[in-house]
């Protein structure tokens, strides 16, 4: 069992920027996130690091838009992270404009075998991560690195995403969690007992290292 760290901090995007960019410089294959909480942070990253060449980037899920769509994980990650960057990392992004079973497979192939030094992961106010939701049948999976399904949350697009079988063969998990309507999830995720209710509880089952960075009103004071 891995026991989730909490750092409550004025300014926890600036923190994760920090680690981002020291991953990044470190040459380490970071996973993304989507979500309205990370911007700040990839901003940061980008302007403490702007040479990313030796490191790669994946996400952990996508909605399956194309990479130019407003909902696109991958088009945040430009518009706040790559275009900011002097030289790019081997960037991997999952094809969202494909039919979603396709862009699955085609994401599984190419992470197969990859070796994931720092997973970031946002938190749902359900306590959802990546694309896996409550009680959704994505959770069980433990067969597939990378499966497909329906959103259980906006927006309501077909959603592609890594399992957690995945994502628990990150060597870190680093949570950046803001806001007040986050702190019933940072409870139940991360505080109380581990159920499928609360996808977040779930990673706690492995044995990978977790770092919540959050400030006071995500921690519920
Ligand atoms: C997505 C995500 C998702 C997100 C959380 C938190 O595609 O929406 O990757 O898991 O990280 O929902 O998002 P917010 O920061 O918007 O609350």
């Amino acid at each position: 069992m891995s026991e989730p760290q909490l750092h409550v901090d004025d300014e926890p995007e600036r923190r994760v920027g920090e680690l981002l960019a020291a991953a990044a410089r470190a040459g380490e294959s970071i996973v993304l996130t989507g979500g309205s909480s990370v911007g700040h942070a990839y901003e940061h990253a980008a302007s403490l690091e702007p040479d990313w060449s030796k490191a790669s980037v994946w996400w952990g899920d996508e909605r399956c838009v194309p990479p130019d769509d407003e909902r696109s994980n991958y088009l945040l990650a430009k518009r706040t992270l790559l275009d900011h960057l002097a030289d790019e990392p081997d960037v991997h992004r999952i094809r969202g404009e494909l039919q979603p079973a396709d862009a699955a497979g085609a994401y599984e192939k190419a992470i197969d075998g990859a070796e994931l030094d720092f997973l970031l992961l946002g938190l749902g106010p359900d306590a959802h991560i990546a694309s896996l939701f409550p009680g959704s049948p994505q959770l069980e999976e433990d067969e597939r690195l990378v499966t497909s399904g329906p959103a259980g949350l906006e927006p309501f697009v077909e959603r592609i995403t890594l399992t957690l079988p995945a994502l628990l063969s990150a060597k870190r998990i680093v949570f950046l969690v803001t806001g007040a309507d986050k702190a019933d999830a940072v409870r139940r995720g991360f505080r109380e007992p581990v159920t499928p209710d609360a996808p977040a509880s779930l990673l706690r089952e492995g044995s990978v290292p977790i770092d919540v960075y959050l400030d006071a009103s995500a921690s519920g004071g």
